[in-house]
């Protein structure tokens, strides 16, 4: 050990340091894209956090790419595999090292199932944290007019607006650091699983007007995540223990609720094989069955009118979970990183109808679709296996060409799972 402790020294370890709890703090992280790049600053909030309550922090920074920057062009095919590349790092720097709890930084598409898995992976104490979501877009001269890039390269592409309108778009569209703010996969999973805390997932990343900076809200989340990760240490509680079948059927049911991404099928079987979740438990039929059950609520972008930080102003992913506790569409029990179960986290979480006037949320019992009309699992001559198809609610969706020749020949009804 004494060449070892010889390296922590000169690396500027003190006496002390060799006395504390080591906790990795894992942050995919990269100057030029918006979605993680803040990174950096939010490791050495959570480290200062972490010497506050006498721990010893270790950093671990790994690769990530960015699914906006990268689609379209040769550079996307190391997206799906950085979510691997991720894992792998952090499992490389926290076991490398002898750590003894890990808190991981998620901010894009993959980087978040990536902050889960090396998580599930393991059996030690852990916490993950989210990073937040953009703000609203802002188009000067256009008025508080939101309009999307995508949405704005649409536009251009069908002659509706002109050269220089794409151009604002392009400067204005994406306000500043966080995650995209529609409902893609990097806004609810990790709090909907369980391993982030209540209410952090929808939370702006900056605001308008110090667009990269980390808000206060944002540096709040950092205290009491690494307070939650003390604490799950003090109780023994680890990942594993988090992530079950159940929770992961909650997750799943907060994507439905949302109309969240169908990139979240691959990630949720990704994290279900590394905690060590049989297949023959949790497959991607759980999907189709939660599916079935769980009504789209949620009015928000891609196929609504909202984004993440309209969902935050309302209470954020909680009262999601509410509706669906109190519906009796996820469940209750499950227990999380602040050391309480699911129905105890969301005990003082209005339901929707106590929110009043507002339309971000639907209740159930009225929502913006009935189920079944989300992410249909499919099966047919072209897909033996399964395949995946998102309809957000358009319940007027027809299928042709070679889907209809394809599924047809197999059942009229392109949903081939029973309920
Ligand atoms: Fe990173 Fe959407 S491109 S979250």
């Amino acid at each position: 050990m004494t060449c070892a402790r010889a390296n922590f020294r000169a690396a500027g370890w003190k006496d002390d340091d060799f006395r504390k709890p080591l906790i990795t703090i894992a942050a995919p992280y990269s100057n030029s894209m918006p979605c993680n790049n803040q990174f950096r600053d939010l490791a050495d909030i959570l480290a200062e956090e972490v010497e506050k309550l006498g721990g010893k922090a270790h950093f671990c920074f790994t690769p990530v790419i960015s699914d906006g920057e990268s689609q379209g062009c040769k550079a996307m095919r190391y997206s799906l595999v950085s979510r691997e590349v991720i894992t792998d790092c952090i499992e490389v720097m926290h076991e490398g090292y002898h750590a003894d709890a890990i808190i991981t930084l998620g901010g894009c598409d993959k980087s978040v199932p990536a902050a889960v898995m090396p998580l599930a992976r393991k059996a030690g104490s852990c916490c993950a944290v989210l990073r937040g979501a953009r703000g609203r877009a802002f188009i000067p001269d256009a008025g508080n007019v939101e309009r999307m890039v995508m949405e704005a390269i649409g536009a251009y592409g069908q002659g509706l607006i002109d050269l220089e309108e794409l151009h604002r778009a392009e400067c204005h569209g994406l306000p500043g650091s966080g995650s995209c703010s529609a409902m893609f996969t990097a806004c609810t999973m990790p709090e909907a699983l369980g391993m982030a805390l209540p209410g952090t997932a929808s939370k702006p990343a900056a605001t308008r007007d110090d667009p990269r900076s980390v808000t206060e809200r944002k540096r709040q989340d950092c205290a009491a995540v690494v307070a939650a990760l003390f604490s799950l240490a003090e109780k023994g509680l680890s990942a594993r223990k988090i992530i079950t079948k159940k929770a992961l059927e909650n997750a799943v049911a907060v994507v439905y609720a949302l109309g969240g991404s169908t990139n979240a099928v691959l990630h949720t079987l990704a994290i279900a094989h590394e905690a060590g979740i049989p297949e023959s438990e949790f497959n991607i039929e759980n999907f189709h069955r939660v599916g079935q059950r769980v009504p789209l609520i949620g009015n928000v972008s891609p196929h609504g009118r909202y984004h993440m930080s309209d969902l935050d102003k309302i209470g954020g992913v909680p009262v999601v979970m509410r509706e669906l506790l109190d519906a009796g569409l996820v469940h209750g029990d499950c227990m999380t990183v602040t050391g309480r179960t699911v129905a105890e986290n969301l005990a003082g979480t209005p339901s929707v109808a106590a929110l009043g006037l507002q339309d971000v949320l639907y209740p159930v019992t009225k929502p913006l679709a009935p189920a079944g009309n989300h992410i249909l699992v499919l099966k047919g001559n072209l897909a033996p296996e399964s395949a995946v198809c998102k309809l957000s609610g358009k319940t007027d969706i027809e299928l042709t060409g070679a889907f209809a020749d394809s599924w047809n020949m197999l059942d009229p009804k392109p949903v081939l799972f029973p309920a």
